[in-house]
């Protein structure tokens, strides 16, 4: 029997890291969860480590020192710690100290230690406002925020560091995730989770403008299989779009979600001059890199993750 190989996954404990956790524990890795527990969730963590190939490191990835002795024995990462784009303009050193400093600290690591990949949690936000859809990988990039300018850096370093010593890297632009454990502060979607807070008390939702903004929503299960299949990839080296290609601006998002829960209600159109931002991703590279599609449709999506939230308010 062959012995099993670790993925060190940064940021674990988080969201997106407790779908990714599992997954890769079923493809036969084994895991090392790093994470300073800031959002994550501890006892889920736990669990996790309890049952199965898990250990859990309580530590932060500001420490180059603790990352490095951390990695040691790791043969692949996954790097998904950071700070979130609501507190990179509230707070920019914090911001900077974490997803840059905190970011080079792992690929430096993972460089030095001759990690075989890194797969880092990129953004959708490096493209800024995008000038056409869909948005294509090789699009000119214009970060805005501290926290889209540290993904962005985040890229360049893994590239610094692949011609530097031939470190293997893929770096996932994540589009709009949703789905169960998600924070009701998460950024993007935050529309999700306040319509339905208005619908659940029977209420419609408020829409400002036309509601003609829209996202690429792509539910975090697909999430994690294209970080799986990111980790596992015979390609490597680029930078790749992980959203399902659709753009669901926010009035057809009330729709889904009105249908969803089954309110006999109406949005209301709340007259005001918006921004209108459109979002969707080009799936081209994901599909033929990483045989990656989603799996997930958006009204699927929703009605789950309401029968989800019903079923956790219950318990
Ligand atoms: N959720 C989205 O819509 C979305 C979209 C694009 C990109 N991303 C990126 O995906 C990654 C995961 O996002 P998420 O939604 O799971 O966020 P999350 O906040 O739920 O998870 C991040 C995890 O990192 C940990 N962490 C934060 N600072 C740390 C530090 N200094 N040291 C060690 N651990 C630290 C937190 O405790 C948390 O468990 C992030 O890099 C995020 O920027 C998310």
């Amino acid at each position: 029997m062959t012995e099993k190989k670790t993925v060190f996954v940064t940021g674990g404990a988080g969201f997106i890291g407790l779908h990714v956790v599992p997954m890769l524990l079923e493809r036969d890795w084994k895991v090392r969860i790093f994470d300073n527990m800031v959002r994550g969730d501890r006892d889920k963590a736990n669990e996790l480590a309890n049952e199965f190939d898990v250990d859990v490191v309580d530590q932060d990835v500001r420490s180059g020192a603790a990352v490095a002795a951390a990695m040691k024995g790791s043969s692949r990462v996954v790097h998904l710690a950071a700070d979130s784009i609501n507190k990179s303009v509230a707070d920019t050193y914090s911001s900077i100290d974490i997803n840059m400093v905190g970011s080079h600290n792992v690929f430096a690591s993972a460089a030095e230690q001759g990690i075989e990949r890194v797969v880092y949690a990129s953004s959708a936000s490096v493209y800024g406002d995008p000038q056409k859809l869909p948005m294509n990988e090789d699009d000119e990039l214009n970060p805005l925020t501290p926290y889209c300018i540290g993904k962005r850096t985040g890229e360049d370093l893994l590239g610094y560091y692949q011609r530097k010593s031939g470190l293997s890297w893929i770096a996932l632009r994540f589009f709009n995730v949703y789905g169960p454990g998600q924070k009701t502060t998460a950024y993007y979607t935050s529309v999700i989770n306040h319509f339905v807070n208005r619908l659940r008390t029977g209420q419609p939702p408020v829409i400002d403008g036309k509601g003609e903004q829209s996202m690429d929503f792509i539910h975090v299960h697909d999430i994690a299989r294209a970080v799986t299949l990111a980790v596992e990839a015979e390609q490597a080296n680029m930078a790749i779009n992980v959203g399902t290609g659709i753009s669901t601006s926010v009035a057809q998002l009330a729709h889904i979600l009105i249908d969803a829960i089954g309110a006999d209600v109406e949005p209301i159109f709340n007259p005001r001059d918006v921004l209108v931002s459109r979002r969707a991703a080009d799936i081209t590279r994901a599909k033929e890199v990483l045989g990656f599609e989603y799996s997930i449709p958006v009204e699927q999506g929703m009605s789950d993750l309401i029968r989800y939230e019903a079923a956790v308010a219950a318990a």
